[in-house]
């Protein structure tokens, strides 16, 4: 079972993501619809992470190729992104989680919302295959840092293991 709790100000600054990561396995513990567990993933980290204006997937399209875009909170958000292109697409190429403290000095980053001013991207990994991304985005300027990129890292490890995707 979810249940929401109020973010507590005195604890240090990684335990959201103890609390979330133990949201999360209650969230999908019995469900490996992979859909479904990814709406959920999206509504609880929009929900507990503060700052956020879009949280959501990109998975890899395997007709089409490159990545079509998955369960989401916020605005309505491009559709497909070319692998190499935009943070998404470029967290694919490169196998590894982008931290873009500004977007507008990120070349090539595709504006879905123009109110983000940071974002960080986390690929998910089954086995060897990068099988799509985690996507944040933020109205903030730098709001994401190391902590959220280990954070995010192991609860995308959790939702890939949990699901079929
Ligand atoms: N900014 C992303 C596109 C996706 S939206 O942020 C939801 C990118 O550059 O890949």
């Amino acid at each position: 079972m979810y249940h929401a709790l109020p973010p507590d100000p005195t604890l240090s600054k990684p335990a959201p993501y103890r609390e979330i990561e133990s949201q999360l396995r209650g969230l999908i513990e019995g469900e490996r619809n992979g859909i479904a567990n990814a709406a959920n993933f999206s509504a609880l980290l929009f929900d507990r992470l503060e700052g956020l204006n879009w949280a959501g997937f990109y998975f890899m399209d395997r007709e089409q190729g490159g990545l079509v875009v998955g369960p989401f909170q916020g605005k309505p958000a491009c559709i497909r992104i070319a692998v190499g292109r935009g943070v998404c697409g470029t967290a694919v190429a490169e196998r590894r989680s982008i931290v873009v403290p500004d977007v507008n000095a990120f070349a090539g980053h595709i504006a879905c919302d123009a109110a983000s001013r940071s974002e960080i991207v986390v690929p998910l990994f089954r086995g060897d295959d990068v099988i799509g991304v985690l996507d944040l985005d933020s109205g903030r300027t730098n709001r994401f840092d190391e902590d959220d990129r280990v954070g995010l890292e192991r609860l995308a490890r959790i939702f890939v293991e949990g699901s079929d995707i």
